[in-house]
C-alpha cells in the first residue's frame, strides 16, 4: 500500500508524476482553489503527508484531526503557516525548502529596490496612460541614486547575504542588523557592518527586510521606526507580510515622510491595505519573490525529497522540528 498524500496547490506535472510513483496522490491540479479551514481538515484526515505552500494555514486544530499525518512539507523557506509546536507535540515532522531560492529572492529584492528608487512602475503607468506628449524633460520622474548609497539589511541570513553581494556591484556602503551578529567571515564576504536597528534606519538610503516572520518580528517596522528613516529613504520587503505595519507605511508614504517602498508581501495577503493603491511612490508585486520556473521546480523537488524521506522513516534533510524525530509517528 502506498502512503496517501495531499498536494494542496496545482504544481508542475513532472512533480505530480514523480509523487505518483511512490504515493497515492490527491492533488488540486484542475481547480487550484486554495483549501483552508474545514476543507483542508477534511482532505488531510486520511493523509500520511502533505506538500503545502506558505499560504496554507496548517494550524493545531487541523493537525489534531489528522491522526495519520506524519509529515508537513512546505514548498517555501518560510514556515510561519505551520504550527510547529503542535507538529512537535504530535510527532509530525515539518520541513521547508531553504537555499534553493536565495539568489532568486535576492534578485527580486533588487528589482524592488531599483523599481522603487527609479520610479519604474510609476513611470510605466504614466507612459501607458498616454501622458508622454511633451518630449524629454529635465525633471521628469526624478528618482534616487542606488549606486554609492547606503543599504541597510535587516536579517543577514542567506538571502540577506545574497543581497549584500549584489550591493557590492553598486559600490554601496552596507549596514546590517540581525538578532545575532554574523560571523566575521560572513561580514567580510558581505562587506557589511553590524549596527543597531535604530542606527540602520537612521543612516540607510535603502532598507531591505530579509528576516523570517515570527511573533517577535510582528510590526518590527511601525510608525516609530519609519519616523527614524530619512525623508529620501526607500524601504523594501520581500520577506513576509506583518513585519511592517502596513497602515503605518501607507501613512508615511502618503505624507512623504519616506520617499518610496517596494513590496512583494503584505499583511493579510492576498488582501492588502487598499491605501497602497492610491499611492504612486510604492512598487507593488504579488508575492513572487521566488517565482522563476527553475527555482519553483527546485523548491518542489526539495519538498518531494523531504516528504519521501519522512514517509520512508528517514530523517528529512530540512527538518524544522528535530524534537519531533524521536516521537515521530510510524
Ligand atoms: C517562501 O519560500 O517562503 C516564499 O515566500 C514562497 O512562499
Amino acid at each position: 500500500m502506498k502512503p496517501n498524500i495531499l498536494v494542496t496547490r496545482a504544481t508542475f506535472g513532472e512533480v505530480i508524476d514523480k509523487l505518483r510513483e511512490r504515493f497515492e496522490v490527491e492533488d488540486n491540479q484542475r481547480d487550484d482553489t486554495p483549501w483552508a479551514g474545514d476543507e483542508l481538515k477534511r482532505r488531510l484526515a486520511d493523509k500520511d503527508g502533505v506538500l503545502s505552500t506558505g499560504s496554507d494555514r496548517v494550524d493545531a486544530s487541523i493537525l489534531a484531526d489528522a491522526p495519520r499525518l506524519k509529515a508537513v512539507c512546505n514548498v517555501a523557506v518560510g514556515y510561519n503557516n505551520i504550527d510547529l509546536a503542535a507538529c512537535s507535540e504530535l510527532g509530525i515532522l515539518a520541513t521547508n525548502t531553504p537555499e534553493v531560492l536565495d539568489d532568486t529572492t535576492a534578485d527580486t529584492t533588487w528589482a524592488l529596490i531599483m523599481a522603487a528608487a527609479r520610479r519604474i512602475t510609476e513611470a510605466e503607468r504614466w507612459l501607458r496612460a498616454g501622458n508622454w506628449i511633451q518630449g524629454w524633460k529635465y525633471d521628469r520622474l526624478l528618482g534616487q541614486d542606488v549606486h554609492h548609497a547606503t543599504l541597510g539589511i535587516v536579517g543577514m541570513g542567506r538571502i540577506g547575504q545574497a543581497i549584500a553581494r549584489r550591493a557590492q556591484g553598486f559600490s554601496m556602503r552596507i549596514l546590517y542588523h540581525n538578532r545575532r551578529r554574523a560571523t566575521k567571515a560572513i561580514e567580510r564576504e558581505a562587506g557589511a557592518k553590524y549596527v543597531t536597528l535604530e542606527k540602520l534606519l537612521k543612516e540607510s538610503d535603502f532598507v531591505s527586510l530579509n528576516l523570517p516572520y515570527s511573533k517577535e518580528a510582528h510590526h518590527l517596522i511601525g510608525a516609530r521606526e519609519l519616523s527614524l528613516m530619512k525623508p529620501t529613504a526607500v524601504i523594501v520587503n520581500a520577506a513576509r507580510g506583518g513585519i511592517i505595519d502596513d497602515a503605518a507605511l501607507v501613512q508615511a508614504l502618503k505624507e512623504k515622510r519616506i520617499a518610496a517602498a517596494g513590496l512583494d508581501v503584505f499583511e493579510g495577503e492576498p488582501k492588502f491595505n487598499p491605501g497602497f493603491l492610491e499611492l504612486d511612490n510604492v512598487a507593488l508585486i504579488p508575492h513572487i519573490g521566488s517565482a522563476t520556473r527553475a527555482t519553483r521546480m527546485k523548491m518542489n523537488l526539495l519538498a518531494v525529497k523531504n516528504l519521501s524521506a519522512a514517509l520512508a522513516g528517514k530523517r528529512p534533510p530540512n527538518l524544522l522540528n528535530p524534537e519531533a524525530w524521536t516521537k515521530r509517528r510510524r
